[in-house]
């Protein structure tokens, strides 16, 4: 495993993050919670120190199995990321910035990003009491909130760095310019974006903003949630809850598909699956700082873990982005 030094912090995190959306169950399917479990322990057992986390995967559940899981490690040796500001309890309706609706049970459960100072103090608590620890190592804002002013986030952030309940603050689907005002208030460590071989528009603006300001990128959805691990395409299929259903629609399938069975020898040649190449690849481009990596078994922990072992030449990756030059 590699690690690498987030932004102008002193977190030190491994470079494949562990990606605990799936293991919330909720839009994914479900999923086993001896599994959840299982997958974690097996990544930090694999060098994988580091959680991504939120109180919005399964409603609680991702952060109670994360809690659970690491309650035989040091605590000092694992790095905690977790979120804030999607609620789902309704008591803010009105005052917060409605996002969509998630289903679950049958039920229609409508989401809204809420980050004021009294909501961010608020769910770190809840955060902190599934977790089952005293301090989160980085606290994210998850999505941008129209109707709160940045800098009322970013002084809830401050104001727990202060208290010692979290080490860092980071955020999550901001703009360029949402950075540059958050940091006008707090230290930013971090922005966690989407970002794959098929979702590549944070090179533009991001990523040479980032690089100049010494400010991490945390990567997510990878493996555009499992369709660049290529298994969909031969085995399988979704569960009717399970998000991806539509997800995977704004891809062109066929030349995914064609580019997949173009990079499939290069995996073979290294002794690694598709989705390793994908991984590896993700961890190698500029500004990246880590890679989350979502995995719902400890076989999927394992492998994703083992990415990091890869070797990518200069060529494999001019091969590579030939490849992508056709989707
Ligand atoms: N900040 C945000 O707004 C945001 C948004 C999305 C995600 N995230 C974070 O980023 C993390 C990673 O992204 P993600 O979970 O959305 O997607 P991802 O990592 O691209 O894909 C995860 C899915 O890929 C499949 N998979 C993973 N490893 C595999 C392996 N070795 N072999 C075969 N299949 C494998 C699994 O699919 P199956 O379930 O079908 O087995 C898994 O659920 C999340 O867990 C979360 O922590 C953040």
């Amino acid at each position: 495993m590699e690690y690498r030094k987030l932004g102008n912090t002193d977190l030190e995190l491994s470079t494949i993050t562990y990606g605990a959306f799936a293991i919330g169950g909720s839009m994914w399917g479900g999923n086993e919670q001896q599994d959840s479990i299982e997958s974690v322990k097996a990544s930090i057992d694999c060098g994988v120190t580091t959680l991504d986390t939120a109180p919005f995967y399964g409603f609680g559940l991702s952060e109670e199995m994360i809690g659970q899981a690491i309650k035989d490690y040091d605590r000092s040796k694992i790095q905690i990321l977790t979120k804030f500001g999607l609620v789902w309890d309704g008591s803010n309706q009105g005052r917060g910035d409605y996002f969509f609706d998630a289903e679950e049970g049958g039920k229609k459960i409508p989401i809204y990003k809420y980050a004021s100072k009294a909501n961010v103090i608020k769910e770190v608590e809840e955060s902190l009491g599934r977790l089952q620890t005293d301090y989160i190592d980085l606290l994210q804002i998850h999505w941008p909130d129209h109707t709160t002013p940045i800098a009322e986030t970013m002084e809830a952030l401050d104001l727990l760095i202060q208290q010692g309940k979290i080490r860092a603050a980071g955020v999550s689907n901001y703009s360029v310019d949402q950075v540059k005002e958050a940091r006008q208030i707090v230290n930013v460590a971090s922005n966690q974006v989407g970002y794959s071989m098929l979702n590549r528009g944070i090179e533009q603006d991001l990523v040479p903003y980032a690089l100049d300001q010494n400010v991490g990128i945390i990567v997510y959805s990878p493996m555009e949630r499992g369709l660049l691990t290529g298994k969909y395409f031969t085995e399988g299929k979704l569960k009717d809850n399970d998000h991806r259903n539509g997800y995977f629609q704004q891809f062109d399938l066929q030349k995914v598909k064609a580019f997949l069975h173009e990079i499939t020898p290069l995996a073979a040649d290294k002794g690694a699956t598709v989705s390793q190449l994908v991984l590896r690849w993700t961890s190698l481009q500029p500004g990246i700082s880590v890679v989350l990596a979502g995995a719902r078994n400890a076989t999927q922990a394992i492998a994703n873990a083992k990415a990091m072992d890869l070797v990518l030449t200069p060529s494999d990756l001019v091969f590579i982005q030939t490849a992508l030059a056709k989707i």
